[in-house]
């Protein structure tokens, strides 16, 4: 449970232009966004770069000095020889960080199968801030300090971002019931708003116990010490062989990066405790490649539309070469539902737990990520769940009701560096490090 210093909602007014930079897992993403006067409204310019597969595992210097390549070609491109005064930027950095201050983030341990040395127990905003500052944009001079000075990208992070939180707050721009964030995707996550005096870790900072503030569940992280959850054999070898053993244990079982993998785990357990039961003479070789599923293959399973199932034959074939017997795709199908709705279940345990808690009976919930927005079944299934675990009467209507976010990463991250300035020129020093640095933003 982590304190964002996101100290409210954003009431629809908000303006200005800001960046935003999303680093999410698969892509980077650069937006400059302009909150514009119209209430609720804004624009967008994006560029999306292609995360490199070994920068995961590379080296912290690699990682910083890639985000600011992108960077540096998002401004050259958008603003060529222009003099900029410096943007603000929202960092959002989808990984559990422990901030003091809102520009500032301590990464707890990398997630979704990062694995980055010496950015663990980092704060994550100096070593981007320095990186910026070292770049010089030759032949095109991109910022002219005001001592004159030419060098670094005109850029400061106001804000440092998880997705959820910007989920949350980008939700709740244009839709004043929304009370909870979540992703469902790589990784799975929520973000709620929550009163400071309830909050026993800002007990010695004396704040107006009514003061709203968002925290970042990191509910990925629920029963990483394995007493709650039932965990099946698959589990506990996806645990196992996983960068961080011991992490992550609700997300293992619910989230995108992982629902291939089990039913791949799932396959080679059959396929070796009952040698020719299935698959029978065929060369499974390529079924032994740990992470050679995604999630995506799942999904074409469970939306195989031909009584048949001659897509996921297909499928087989293709992705394999593997040519399973009727019976057999039969079987295959349902287990790719058994995965499926167990995930979608279990991920309405993490929105039903926070409306149990903070009392709320009806509310929207604004939720993104590819499980959501693409997985079949999963809003329907993640419904049902809802309403058997909040006991809604038959007849009832959905009273929490998970719908479709605005863009968390991009707009949410705009809305929070806007809304930490306007605290910044109200005098509300609640989470800010350094007030005169915030000023040079204004
Ligand atoms: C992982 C991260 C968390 C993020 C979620 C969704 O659980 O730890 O910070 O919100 O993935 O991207």
């Amino acid at each position: 449970m982590n304190v964002t210093w996101v100290m409210g909602f954003p009431d629809g007014n908000e303006q200005g232009t800001y960046l935003a930079l999303d680093m999410g897992g698969t892509n980077l993403r650069v937006c400059e966004i302009t909150l514009t006067k119209e209430k609720g409204a804004f624009d967008i310019t994006q560029s999306k770069y292609k995360m490199p597969e070994e920068l995961r595992t590379g080296t912290a210097e690699e990682l910083w000095e890639y985000i600011a390549d992108c960077l540096q070609q998002f401004i050259e491109t958008h603003h060529g020889g222009q003099e900029l005064a410096k943007l603000p930027l929202g960092f959002t950095f989808s990984y559990p960080a422990t901030q003091e201050y809102v520009d500032h983030g301590i990464l707890q341990r990398w997630t979704k199968g990062f694995d980055i040395d010496g950015v663990e127990g980092q704060d994550v905003v100096p070593p981007l801030e320095a990186i910026l500052k070292k770049r010089v944009c030759i032949p095109i001079i991109l910022y002219r300090h005001r001592t004159n000075q030419l060098q670094g990208l005109p850029i400061k992070v106001a804000a440092l971002i998880n997705d959820t939180t910007g989920t949350l707050i980008a939700s709740a721009y244009t839709d004043t019931d929304m009370k909870i964030g979540c992703i469902f995707g790589t990784g799975v996550n929520a973000a709620y708003m929550e009163n400071v005096g309830s909050v026993p870790k800002l007990a010695h900072m004396n704040l107006p116990a009514d003061m709203p503030v968002a925290i970042n569940c990191e509910y990925g992280a629920f029963d990483n010490e394995h007493i709650v959850l039932p965990l099946t054999k698959y589990d506990e070898i996806i645990d196992r062989d996983s960068p961080r053993p011991g992490q992550q244990a609700f997300e293992k079982m619910t989230a995108g990066l992982y629902l291939g993998e089990i039913f791949r785990l799932a396959l080679i357990d059959l396929l070796e405790t009952n040698p020719g039961l299935i698959f029978n003479n065929q060369d499974v070789s390529k079924l032994r490649k740990p992470y050679l599923l995604d999630a995506s293959f799942l999904a074409a399973i469970e939306e195989d539309p031909y009584e048949n199932l001659s897509e996921t034959l297909e499928l087989f074939e293709r992705t394999l070469s593997i040519r399973p017997t009727f019976p057999e795709l039969e079987m295959l199908r349902c287990l790719a539902e058994l995965i499926g709705t167990r995930a979608a279940r279990l991920s309405a345990c993490g929105v039903a737990a926070i409306c149990t808690k903070k009392n709320i009976d009806s509310c929207h919930v604004g939720a993104d990520g590819s499980v959501f927005t693409k997985y079949p079944h999963f809003k329907a299934r993640g419904a049902q769940a809802l309403r058997e675990i909040l006991n809604w009467a038959p007849n009832e209507k959905d009273k929490v009701e998970i719908l479709a976010a605005e863009d968390g990463s991009g707009v949410g991250a705009a809305l929070i560096a806007a809304l930490t300035l306007k605290r910044v020129k109200a005098g509300n020093l609640a989470g800010i490090r350094n007030m005169e640095d915030m000023k040079t933003l204004l």
